[in-house]
């Protein structure tokens, strides 16, 4: 079931993307070589404390940390650590959960570390374009595989892929709710979009084959082949007209 929101539930969300947005736009700062990734998640759980606010991915079905942060061919799910200090040419997708009131905002950023690939750049920047190109289907009335197809169809058309292991999903007092959204498909299927659904649209894409596999540590994502990997989220409204973005 697709759980419309209130007003007042909208506007709790809205509060709780706003500082998703900021902090993720900070994020810009530590994205240098010799950072560890662990400092990421210090730097992010303290600011959403000093906003009020719950980095809601702490304790999620046991997940350690404040944050997500994926290097290069992680795909998701990548446990900031002391140990993994960032490199020049690295590739770092963070994914934070901002909860404020008992109401959820997710969203997600790559960022490159120095100087990165062009194939890099590409791959980050079609993540992005990618959930742009879905926001001109999030409208209501819309079948949700509206979206699904446009975002593939932008991936594919650069010669990526789109994971198929993790997709995109309703959220508001839970971080995870119906319906699912994959980042592939075809288009006219799913449930019609309307007014008052709030939907965490996140394109996952790597440079090669999509297939994944999870390390020991039971969360790390990463792509079989080795290839990079990139992640751009929004926790988006859909209204009567355009799509309210409440993270970017
Ligand atoms: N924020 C992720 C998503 O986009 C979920 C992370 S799982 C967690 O849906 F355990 F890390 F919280
Ligand atoms: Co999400």
């Amino acid at each position: 079931m697709i759980i419309i929101k209130s007003k007042q539930e909208l506007e709790l969300m809205r509060e709780a993307g706003k500082v998703t947005a900021l902090i993720l736009r900070e994020l810009e700062q530590f994205m240098k070589p010799g950072v560890a990734t662990i400092e990421i998640d210090r730097f992010v759980e303290k600011t959403v404390k000093e906003h009020g606010m719950i980095a809601a991915e702490k304790g999620y079905c046991g997940y350690p940390a404040s944050i997500c942060v994926s290097v290069n061919d992680e795909v998701v799910h990548g446990i900031p650590s002391e140990d993994r200090i960032l490199q020049d040419g690295d590739i770092v997708s963070v994914d934070l959960v901002v909860e404020h009131k008992g109401y959820m905002a997710d969203a997600a950023r790559t960022y490159g570390v120095g100087n990165i690939s062009e194939k890099a750049k590409r791959l980050i920047e079609t993540a992005e374009r990618a959930f742009f190109e879905g926001m001109k289907y999030a409208k209501e009335g819309n079948r949700l595989s509206d979206i699904s197809h446009a975002i593939q169809s932008v991936v594919e058309g650069e010669g990526f892929g789109v994971i198929r292991d993790f997709v995109g999903h309703g959220i508001g007092r839970d971080m995870h709710e119906d319906p699912q959204i994959p980042n592939h498909g075809k288009a006219g299927k799913g449930p019609r979009l309307q007014r008052g659904m709030t939907l965490a649209v996140e394109p996952m894409i790597c440079e090669g084959d999509w297939e994944v596999d999870v390390l020991l540590d039971d969360w790390t994502a990463v792509t079989v082949d080795g290839g990079l990997s990139a992640h751009y989220e929004n926790t988006v409204v859909i209204t009567d007209g355009e799509p309210e973005l409440l993270t970017l």
